[in-house]
């Protein structure tokens, strides 16, 4: 269960100190808490851990603000993350049998990674020479994500946003925490008040399939205008719905595939999180990566009855009263839940020329326990298993003063 915010705040300043403080809940469904005057740069002492963990068992979503990026590190980043489960390389930072990590799912092909300036992403370095520049790293675990190019000469354009969904769901053992550190947030502001003023082209239905209701259209594409990230809070939704309900919800099982054709795995809907006991809804959606994951059945339905089934559930989990877009600043780390939220990239400008529009983040994301002291003992063959490469964080990383 949540405790009570002054609870939280003894707790927190007992370990961290009298200098910080909470503010939660976030949202009006009761997800999000931040954590100030937290510096993530020393090593976290045990206790500390713990209790970052039972805030984020408690409320889905931690935002930690106020990192010093002429200090703080990716190495750092990485170090921190190692809490919360094994750092999981990003497809696009490696090769596998010769090809894009990402174009297939399946292949157990050599594993090569891709120095950072090789990575399509170097560009960012070279946009806005003298202004602005990656924060050096060449972990194949740190995404990049932003919408800067080498060439700032094409018209601005803003995208769809994303489609809902969780962090590699379609994998058998599933992303725990996912995180941000911020590096640059939109702050250009146009004559609406806000960074875009909505899609290009609002009308189409991408990036979804077709034969959804108009209302969970709707509601899917409700997304924030200032490069917020969106989220909604799985653990309200389904507290919100009948006794009955959520006890047959803790009935279905979902089966997954990697690849279309595939006989893929079962896992559950409802997951408890063992911290908190507080149960929520993993990612209930049916196509969660339209054209790039085969949609998901539920077991004992046809594809049509799992379709009806999920688009329901989804689109009550995206009510507004579920709903959380979280503006990112500078210096903020974010995490999440990946089994207690869903969550979708905002429309976004692409083609910037000026500074003010640049959205510049890292992202790092977990898989497997969290762990109160590292280095982490995680078994070759687990690793083997979840994390392509069989990667762990080298001791340079987890050795940073
Ligand atoms: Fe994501």
């Amino acid at each position: 269960m949540r405790k009570d915010i002054h609870q939280i705040l003894d707790e927190l300043q007992t370990v961290f100190g009298a200098g910080a403080g909470c503010e939660g809940p976030l949202s009006v469904s009761g997800a999000g808490i931040r954590l100030t005057g937290v510096d993530l740069r020393p090593k976290l002492l045990p206790e500390q851990v713990a209790f970052l963990l039972d805030a984020l068992s408690m409320f889905g979503i931690v935002t930690i603000p106020g990192q010093d990026l002429e200090t703080f590190s990716l190495a750092h980043f990485e170090r921190f993350a190692n809490h919360w489960g094994a750092p999981v390389p990003h497809p696009n930072n490696f090769m596998r049998g010769g090809k894009p990590a990402q174009s297939d799912g399946a292949s157990d092909g050599e594993i090569e990674w891709i120095p950072f300036e090789k990575r399509r992403v170097s560009s960012v370095n070279r946009a806005f020479p003298g202004q602005l520049a990656c924060l050096a790293h060449e972990s194949p675990t740190v995404l990049v994500v932003s919408n800067i190019k080498e060439d700032t000469s094409g018209p601005v354009t803003v995208g769809q946003g994303g489609s809902w969904h969780t962090d590699i769901e379609y994998e058998p053992l599933p992303i725990y925490v996912s995180m941000f550190l911020v590096h640059k947030s939109p702050v250009a502001r146009g004559s609406n008040g806000s960074w875009v003023e909505g899609p290009d082209d609002p009308d189409t239905l991408k990036p979804y399939l077709e034969g959804s209701e108009d209302e969970l259209i709707r509601r899917r594409k409700r997304l924030p205008l200032n490069g917020e990230t969106a989220f909604a809070d799985t653990a309200a939704a389904l507290a919100a719905l009948p006794e009955s309900e959520q006890a047959e919800l803790g009935r279905v099982q979902i089966r997954r595939r990697l690849n279309e054709g595939d006989e893929g795995w079962l896992a559950p809907l409802v997951r408890t999180n063992p911290r908190s006991g507080i149960k929520s809804l993993h990612s209930p959606i049916w196509a969660s990566r339209p054209r790039v994951r085969p949609p998901v059945e539920l077991d004992g339905m046809t594809m049509d009855e799992s379709r009806v089934f999920l688009d329901r559930l989804e689109s009550h989990v995206l009510k507004p009263e579920f709903r959380y877009d979280h503006l990112h600043a500078p210096g903020d780390v974010t995490l999440w839940d990946n089994y207690m939220t869903l969550h979708n990239s905002p429309p976004i400008k692409s083609n910037i020329d000026s500074l003010d529009d640049a959205r510049l983040l890292y992202r790092l994301s977990c898989k497997g326990e969290p762990v109160q002291t590292l280095p982490r003992k995680d078994l070759a063959d687990w690793l083997d298993a979840h994390i392509s490469g069989g990667y762990t964080t080298p001791d340079e990383i987890l050795d940073v003063s």
